[in-house]
C-alpha cells in the first residue's frame, strides 16, 4: 500500500507514520528528516535545504522530488510505503504520480490529519527530538524521564530551529497556501479519508486503522 499523510506541521503525520511503519512494516519516507539528515551531513543539498527550512519556506521542488525519486527505487518499498509530509504541491503530488506510473504502482490513499492551528503552537513548540536516534517527546505531553535526555538512548534532546513560535506561524502560513490545495487533488481522485488529529494519538491510530480499510 502507497499512503501520504497530508496535514499542518504538529498534525502528528510522524507521529502515526512511526507507529504504523513498525506495525506494518512499511517504511515510513519523510522528505523532513531526510533534509535535516544532509544538513547534520554538511552535503551541499543540506546547506541549500537548511535556509529554506530555518525560516519555514518549503524547499525547492525539485529537490524534494529527487529525493523521494531515488528512495522509492528502494528495495525496501516494493510492498508499500508511508510518506510523511510529501508531496506538500501540486507540482509535487503531480511528479509523485508520474514517478508511481514508471512503476506501475500509484497512491492507495491520502489521509487527511485536520486540526485547528491554535492546537498546533504549543504541539510544536514543546516538542524535543533525539538527533540520534529520532525519539520524540514533548515537554508536557509525553516528558522523557530526565528532562532534556533521551529514554532511549541517553543523548540529548534538542528542539527543532523551525519549532520557535515565529516560524511556526510562517510554516501554517505555507501550509495553508501551498499545500492544502492538495485536498480537492486527492478527493477529486477519489483516495482521501480524513481523521480528526486532535484526538489521542490512540485515537487517531485507530481512526487510521479504520481508515485504511
Ligand atoms: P517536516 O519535518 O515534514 O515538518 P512538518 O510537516 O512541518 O511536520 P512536523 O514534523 O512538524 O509535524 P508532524 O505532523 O509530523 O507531527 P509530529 O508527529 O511530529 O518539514 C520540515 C521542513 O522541511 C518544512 O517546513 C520544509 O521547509 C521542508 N520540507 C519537508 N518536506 C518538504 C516537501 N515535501 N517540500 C518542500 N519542503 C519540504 O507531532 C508534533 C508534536 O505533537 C510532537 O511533540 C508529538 O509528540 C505531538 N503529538 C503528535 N500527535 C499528538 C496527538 N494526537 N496528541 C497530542 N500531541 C501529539
Amino acid at each position: 500500500m502507497i499512503l501520504v499523510f497530508l496535514g499542518p506541521p504538529g498534525s502528528g503525520k510522524g507521529t502515526q507514520a512511526k507507529r504504523l511503519s513498525v506495525s506494518k512494516g512499511w517504511p515510513q519516507l519523510s522528505t523532513g528528516d531526510m533534509l535535516r539528515a544532509a544538513i547534520q551531513a554538511g552535503t551541499q543539498l543540506g546547506l541549500e535545504a537548511k535556509s529554506f527550512m530555518d525560516k519555514g519556506a518549503l524547499v525547492p521542488d525539485t529537490v524534494v522530488v529527487g529525493l523521494i525519486g531515488e528512495r522509492i527505487l528502494n528495495p525496501d518499498c516494493s510492498s508499500g510505503f508511508i510518506l510523511d509530509g510529501f508531496p506538500r504541491t501540486i507540482p509535487q503530488a503531480e511528479a509523485l504520480d508520474e514517478l508511481l506510473k514508471k512503476q506501475g504502482r500509484s497512491v492507495s490513499r491520502t489521509i487527511l490529519f485536520e486540526i485547528a492551528d491554535r492546537l498546533l503552537v504549543g504541539r510544536l513548540s514543546g516538542r524535543r527530538t533525539c538527533p540520534k536516534d529520532g525519539s520524540m517527546f514533548h515537554v508536557e505531553a509525553s516528558p522523557p524521564k530526565q528532562a532534556g535526555i533521551c529514554d532511549s538512548c541517553g543523548g540529548p534532546l534538542v528542539q527543532r530551529p523551525d519549532d520557535q513560535e515565529s516560524v511556526i506561524e510562517k510554516r501554517l502560513q505555507v501550509y495553508h497556501q501551498q499545500t492544502a490545495p492538495l485536498v480537492g487533488y486527492y478527493q477529486g481522485a477519489g483516495i482521501l479519508r480524513a481523521i480528526v488529529a486532535s484526538e489521542s494519538p490512540e485515537a487517531v491510530a485507530n481512526q487510521l486503522a479504520v481508515a485504511l480499510k
